[in-house]
């Protein structure tokens, strides 16, 4: 997919492009977001561990390439992201490990706190380290997550509203290690480890939270989030429980466009008055909803794979109110987004 011609908010002012460092640009958000940047005048610093790997990134920028420049950055390695950084006035900091495959069954809290935990903390601190020294950038807008949030109260009961107070306990995810539970842990420690460090430092953060992202891509494969969301379709083993897990933690699939995500971003980053986190969910649906939305989408799928608990019709709210009370707007609702996502599966070949 090659993007449209940009309808520039920045460019044709006189003014210099402002320059804005996208980390992990060869993802799915960060490649969507590097073209909604850029669609607004932005010019972009794009990280990515290997320059070599992220030619088909510049070729979907089309006409626009020579607005992004790839530099080559590591979470693991110090000192890594300071030249990608230096002179931004903001950064977006997406880029996070997604290898969670901890083999072994001794010594595994060990092996996680050594092998996982540490390094994305340490990545952390370096994307922060570098934003410091550079001492340009204004705000970094840190990527969270929705599985930092949970649905249940301290006494295990269901919230009736769900928001950005609704935060997993780390404890109780350690001592439970529920499916998914590294992700959880890794996510929950570093946006902590995140605005503990800015704080120290005197840097403006703010940190986005989305919930399962979908609709088109730019990516050569289909990103696992799709995956995630089509596999009540494909009865994917690996990725169905992951949805299961996140209707058993909320109640329920929030969902959010990945045009939406990426607006909200910029958005966040352009708001002076933000602070703190921030929910982006633009409406959430039950699994056997989202059963029969992906149905009629894709009539030739007939299947519920679904258990019974999941058939609750009622569930908590989960709340954007603190992001759209800032003025944020959503262009997509839950049921587009998953016709967009099934359509581009169709036209991708994932979906026959
Ligand atoms: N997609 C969703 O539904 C969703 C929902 C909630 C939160 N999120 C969060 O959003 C962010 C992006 O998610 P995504 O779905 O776009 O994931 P993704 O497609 O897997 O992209 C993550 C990117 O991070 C980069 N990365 C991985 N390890 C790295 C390392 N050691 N050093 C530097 N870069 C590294 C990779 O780029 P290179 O291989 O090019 O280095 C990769 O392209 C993540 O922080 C994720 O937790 C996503």
């Amino acid at each position: 997919m090659e993007m449209d011609a940009p309808c520039s908010e920045l460019a044709g002012s006189g003014a210099r492009p402002i320059l804005v460092c996208v980390t992990g640009a060869t993802g799915y958000i960060a490649s969507w977001l590097v073209g909604s940047l850029i669609r607004r005048g932005y010019d972009v610093h794009a990280t990515t561990r290997d320059a070599g790997k992220a030619s088909w990134l510049v070729s979907a920028l089309g006409g626009y390439k020579s607005r992004v420049k790839i530099f080559e950055a590591d979470l693991n390695k110090d000192g890594s992201f300071d030249e990608a950084v230096k002179n931004c006035q903001f950064v977006l900091h997406v880029a996070a490990s997604m290898q969670f495959d901890i083999s072994a069954q001794e010594n595994i809290e060990e092996q996680v706190k050594t092998r996982i935990l540490e390094p994305a903390l340490r990545g952390a601190i370096n994307v922060l380290q570098a934003c410091a020294r550079a001492g340009s950038v204004k705000r970094v807008v840190f990527t969270s997550s929705i599985s930092t949030i949970t649905g249940k109260d301290d006494a295990g009961d269901w919230r009736s509203i769900i928001d950005e107070s609704s935060s997993e306990s780390i404890t109780r995810v350690w001592k439970m290690k529920p499916k998914g539970w590294v992700y959880v842990i890794s996510k929950l420690l570093t946006e902590e480890k995140a605005f503990q460090f800015a704080k120290e430092k005197g840097i403006d953060l703010v940190s986005i939270i989305p919930p399962t992202v979908a609709g088109p891509f730019l990516t050569p494969s289909l990103p696992a989030s799709l995956r995630v969301l089509l596999s009540p379709i494909t009865g994917d083993p690996q990725f169905y429980p992951i949805l299961a897990s996140v209707n058993s933690r909320l109640g329920s699939i929030p969902l959010v466009h990945i045009e939406d995500i990426c607006n909200a971003h910029i958005f966040l980053m352009e708001q002076a008055e933000a602070e703190g986190r921030y929910i982006c969910s633009a409406g959430s649906c039950s699994i056997p909803e989202l059963t029969d939305l992906l149905s009629s989408n894709y009539p030739t799928f007939s299947s519920k794979i679904f258990d019974e608990n999941c058939c609750k019709t009622r569930y908590p709210v989960v709340s954007s109110k603190k992001l759209t009370d800032l003025g944020f707007k959503f262009k997509y609702g839950a049921s587009d987004i998953i016709q967009q996502s099934v359509a581009c599966s169709v036209e991708d070949g994932f979906l026959r």
